[in-house]
């Protein structure tokens, strides 16, 4: 009678943290390497569950090209400045309340009552402008090392809409404190935006939400900036970096300059 073959042995489950094929200079990869030495405890127990150890590594262990400097964290830093104003915001939302009534009102409270309020509505403010000045250096960055190209085109035109949505933040926000200052600035943002070419007018009302800049507006206004705006930035922002693991950074133009040279050394030499 012909032998049947014999089926693999089945293998049980892997326990937490658990060796196998001998891991330790196997010449695995370093992120390999990490996510096996994550260990039993906690993070063990969700990894087996999730795999989320081997993604994290992969994108935290992940190779950048030769001559990656400190230019290449102004991304992450306006990625850090924009959780610290999400933070910082979930806070401020604790005391606010968006009526002409008793925004001002809501806003001075947290400000000289409220523990930290001060503080935190400090942080809020003045991250607002951090983050401008660095998701602008770090457009800079973006360009002058030519990482726009392709097969970056995407990023960069995901990029440009986060910029504009971070300037929306920054405007809708303004009005919130309903103080002088902030109403008028805002009729003025306005008035500008309704003299824009076709859309403009239309943009304008749909903004001020009425005939004049008042309740309804500072409702429409508080809608946007701590809902439809940050929702779309998180969107965002996940897309960008997806194609940012999925791309690669690009190298420094003068690395990229050099290699044809070096190339034609070796030609030379061979
Ligand atoms: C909320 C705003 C933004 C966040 C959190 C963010 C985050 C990041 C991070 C973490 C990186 C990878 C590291 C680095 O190169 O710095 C990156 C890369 C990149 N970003 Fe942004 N970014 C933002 C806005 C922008 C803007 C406004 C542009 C341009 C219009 C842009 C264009 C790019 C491009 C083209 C890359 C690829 C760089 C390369 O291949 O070397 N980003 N971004």
């Amino acid at each position: 009678m012909p032998k049947l073959p014999v089926p693999a042995p089945l293998r049980r489950p892997g326990k937490p943290g658990e060796r196998r094929n001998g891991s330790n200079g196997d010449g695995a990869s370093p992120a390999a390497e990490a996510a096996k030495d994550i260990g039993g405890g906690v993070a063990g127990w969700v990894d087996e569950r999730t795999g989320a150890t081997g993604f994290l590594t992969g994108m935290l262990y992940r190779k950048v090209p030769k001559g990656t400097n400190w230019f290449y964290t102004l991304g992450s830093a306006t990625l850090f400045a924009f959780t610290v104003q999400a933070i910082t915001g979930v806070f401020l939302a604790m005391y606010y309340t968006p009526s002409p009534t008793e925004a001002y009102e809501s806003v001075t409270h947290l400000t000289n009552d409220v523990w930290m309020g001060e503080f935190v509505r400090g942080m809020h403010k003045w991250g607002a402008t951090v983050m401008i000045v660095l998701i602008f250096l770090h457009m800079g960055r973006t360009f002058f090392f030519g990482a726009y190209k392709y097969p970056r085109e995407l990023n960069w035109v995901i990029g440009v809409v986060l910029l504009i949505l971070t300037l929306v933040m920054g405007l809708t926000g303004y009005l919130l404190p309903f103080d002088q200052r902030s109403y008028w600035a805002t009729v003025v943002a306005n008035n500008i935006t309704a003299s824009g070419p076709v859309v403009g007018p239309y943009l304008a009302d749909f903004l001020r939400a009425g005939p004049e800049v008042g309740a309804t507006t500072i409702q429409r206004f508080y809608a946007i900036h701590m809902l439809l705006v940050p929702g779309l930035i998180v969107a965002l922002i996940g897309a960008h970096l997806y194609l940012v693991v999925k791309l690669g950074t690009t190298a420094p133009p003068w690395l990229k300059a050099a290699r044809p040279k070096t190339a034609a050394k070796k030609t030379e030499v061979g």
